[in-house]
This record gives structure tokens, sequence and C-alpha cells, in this order.
């Protein structure tokens, strides 16, 4: 399938210029040489009203809105419209899929119209720096000095620079998580990040920074050191609390290979060990993924074999209730069959009530849906495999046209 179109280079365009472009609004004038029909709603509809018939729309069909003429490109670019459309739940977590390994180009999936679009997204310069995002922004870190942090909208490119994070420069390991609050638009940002004490395999420094928007400074919360346990790059914020998975360094048993621990970004129920936060994975598995899913803590893991727990041999999705993970889905296996080879690890990223799941080695993507219980291939990403050994990740993120950095 060709990809369309950038949408959103003709909303920078001269607007008089596209006309022609976009098929969901040059399908109404095609079978209407009664164009008097359109015109004429058009002519009669009241501002308010037509705002609200806009509201409506998926976001990309409003950037071709927004090209029609003069008066609705008013309208959907006004504040009022932009809260307004904010309210409206018709929007779903778009997946924005990385098709070279080192390029940070990419396409971006709307799984309501189901189409890929070309968008480009602002000072990211690889494929593999880390990525978060909550509520339409998406924060993203360079992967060699992880000093360089930025916070983006994709969907109407404003970004802004974030000063860089205190404590080690050098880490083994790093997770970012980003968290917006819907009431007050302001974000929070945490890294957790992981480094060997020099000389002792069993022994991380651990270190939580947490950065507010609404200060706009970095507050080192935490530093501690674990003992058989190293942390990673998996961390997500779900209701106020940062949630991130550690891993054995080889001294527990076989089962114990992962866990979860908890930080409160309040720092209320920080006082003493993290280790005391532990939650253990539900069964052996070969990778987790965590979200949040409407604030509520989801996994997606690889589920390892009996006998070889590192070898994966299906997909389960948890959710945490309390201290207990509840299977709430496992992919079928004909769809698990359907990815061609899958690795043990592989990505999923998801928001709201979409899990996106694709394996690294291979840009199909399959979307579960957690209110209907329901599995779908998206289309096919306008992308091909180039050589062997390429890499495919991505992150989602809901399109939003209101919030900035
Ligand atoms: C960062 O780079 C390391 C080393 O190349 C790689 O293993 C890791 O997957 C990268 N992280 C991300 C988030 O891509």
């Amino acid at each position: 399938m060709e990809p369309e179109a950038s949408w959103i280079d003709h909303c920078h365009d001269d607007i008089a210029k596209t006309g022609g472009n976009f098929d969901s609004f040059s399908e109404i004038s095609d079978d209407s040489n009664k164009e008097t029909a359109v015109i004429s709603v058009d002519l009669i509809l009241p501002d308010d009203l037509l705002e609200r018939i806009l509201s409506y729309l998926p976001v990309a069909s409003i950037f071709r809105a927004g090209s029609v003429c003069k008066r609705w490109n008013e309208i959907v670019t006004s504040d009022r419209f932009l809260w307004h459309f904010s309210d409206m739940l018709s929007q779903k977590p778009w997946y924005f899929m990385f098709t070279g390994s080192d390029e940070p180009i990419g396409y971006a999936c709307d799984p309501i119209l189901r189409k890929w679009y070309s968008i480009e997204i602002p000072e990211i310069r690889s494929s593999n720096w880390f990525v978060s995002s909550s509520c339409g922004l998406i924060c993203f870190m360079d992967n060699d000095s992880r000093s360089e942090l930025y916070v983006c909208n994709p969907i109407t490119k404003k970004w802004r620079q974030l000063e860089e994070p205190p404590g080690l420069k050098f880490a083994d390991y790093s997770a970012l998580a980003i968290s917006v609050s819907r009431i007050s638009r302001c974000y929070s940002v945490a890294i957790v990040k992981s480094k060997q004490v020099p000389g002792n395999f069993f022994q991380w420094d651990l270190s939580i920074h947490i950065y507010d928007s609404g200060t706009m400074i970095w507050a080192i919360s935490l530093n501690e050191v674990l003992t058989g346990w190293r942390g990673g790059d998996e961390s997500v914020i779900c209701d106020g609390l940062l949630y991130f998975m550690i891993y054995s360094t080889g001294c527990g048993t076989q089962e114990d290979r992962h866990g979860l621990l908890t930080y409160d970004l309040s720092g209320r129920s920080s006082h003493g060990s993290l280790m005391k936060t532990f939650i253990p994975v539900p069964c052996p598995i070969t990778c987790g993924r965590l979200m949040n899913l409407k604030e509520k803590l989801v996994m997606v893991g690889g589920i390892g074999k009996p006998d070889r727990h590192d070898i994966i041999k299906g997909i389960g999705i948890w959710v945490l209730k309390g201290r207990v993970w509840q299977e709430i889905a496992r992919m079928p296996h004909k769809l698990f069959q359907g990815f061609g080879e899958f690795d043990d690890v592989f990505a999923s990223r998801g928001t709201d009530d979409l899990i996106y799941i694709q394996s690294y080695g291979a840009p199909s993507l399959l979307v579960f849906d957690m209110n209907q219980k329901q599995w779908k291939w998206s289309p096919k990403c306008p992308v091909t495999k180039r050589f062997p050994l390429q890499l495919f990740t991505g992150f989602c993120f809901e399109p939003r046209l209101e919030i900035a950095p």
C-alpha cells in the first residue's frame, strides 16, 4: 500500500494549493455534481455547529478540513475548537514505526482510518533513542550520552528540550517514562538509571530522577544499591506510581529472572527499601513490556516454555490489581504464528485501550483492543525489509492537537 502523502506538510503549505489531494473531501464533491447540497449546508451552518461537527473527525481529517477554505481553517485552528476537540473520545492511539534502523524516519498508523502516514518527528536523530508517551506528548532521549531529552507533540510538531538530567552520565541501563496530567496538563518525566558497582558483579547502583514541568527542575529522588538485581529499560508511570522492571543478575532461581518495583512519585511512601515493593511476574517470561492503559498497569509478556524459560511459546497480557497480576488475554496461537519467526524479545506499546505488538524482525503490527477483547492486524506498513538483520521498533501515542510541551 502506498503511504499517504504527509498531511502534516499540507497544513504548513499554502492552503489554497492543496485542494485536490484529500480523499475524504474529494469523495463528497465527486458524487455531487449536485454541489448545491454541500455548499448550502456549509453556508447555513453557524460556526459553533460546524465546529461541533468537525470535532468528530479523526485527527488526520481535521488537518484536511483546515485546507478546505478559510472559514474551516479558522475554526479548526482556534483555541476553542482545540479544547472542545480534546473532549471528544473518538481518537484512538496511533503507532509510529521507525522504518530505518538508524534514520529516525517512519510512518504512523491511524487505527480508525486504517492508514499509514509519513510523519516526521522533530529533533529525534536515531531510531534507537528512548521514547515514552502520555496524553499526546512523547518524550525522547538519546542513547549515547543519555542527556539530550525532548518533549514533543508529534502531530503539531511543537517541541521543547529539557534540561539535562542529573546523576550518572554513563549508566549501563536507563529507563524513561513520561506522564501528563489530563487536568493540569503538567507532566512528569522519570529516568531510572542503573550502573554496576565497580568490581562487584551482584551489586547495582540504581537512581531515580524526576522532572516536573511545573517547576521545570529535576529532583534526585532516590539512590539505592540492589543486590542480585539490576534495572533495565522498561518503565511506565500509572496513577502517580512509577513502575519499572528489574532483572536478575544470575544468583536467583530461573523463575525469578524478572520482577517489578514501584516508586511513589509524590515521594510519600518512599521510605525504606525499594526492594520492599518487589512484585514477582506472574509466570516465567522471556521479556515484559509495561504500559499505562487508562491509569492501570498492564504488562505484555512473552511466556517461556516450561522447560526453557528463555524460549517464547506465546504472549500473555496481564493487568496489575493491587499486588497481583490478573491475566486478561492470551494471543491466539494462529496470530502468534502469523508473525513468522517470533523472537523471544519483542516490542509492545499501548495506551488508552489499545495494545500494539510487533516483532523486531518484521513490520507486521498486531493490535489488541482491551474493550472488545479483540485482536486485529494493522494494515500493512508501507515499508519493506531491506536487509536480513533490519530491526523494526516503534511507539504509540495519542494524536492530540491541543496539548503542547
Ligand atoms: C540503546 O543502545 C543499545 C546499544 O546499542 C541497545 O542495545 C538498546 O536497545 C538501545 N536502546 C533503545 C531504547 O533502543
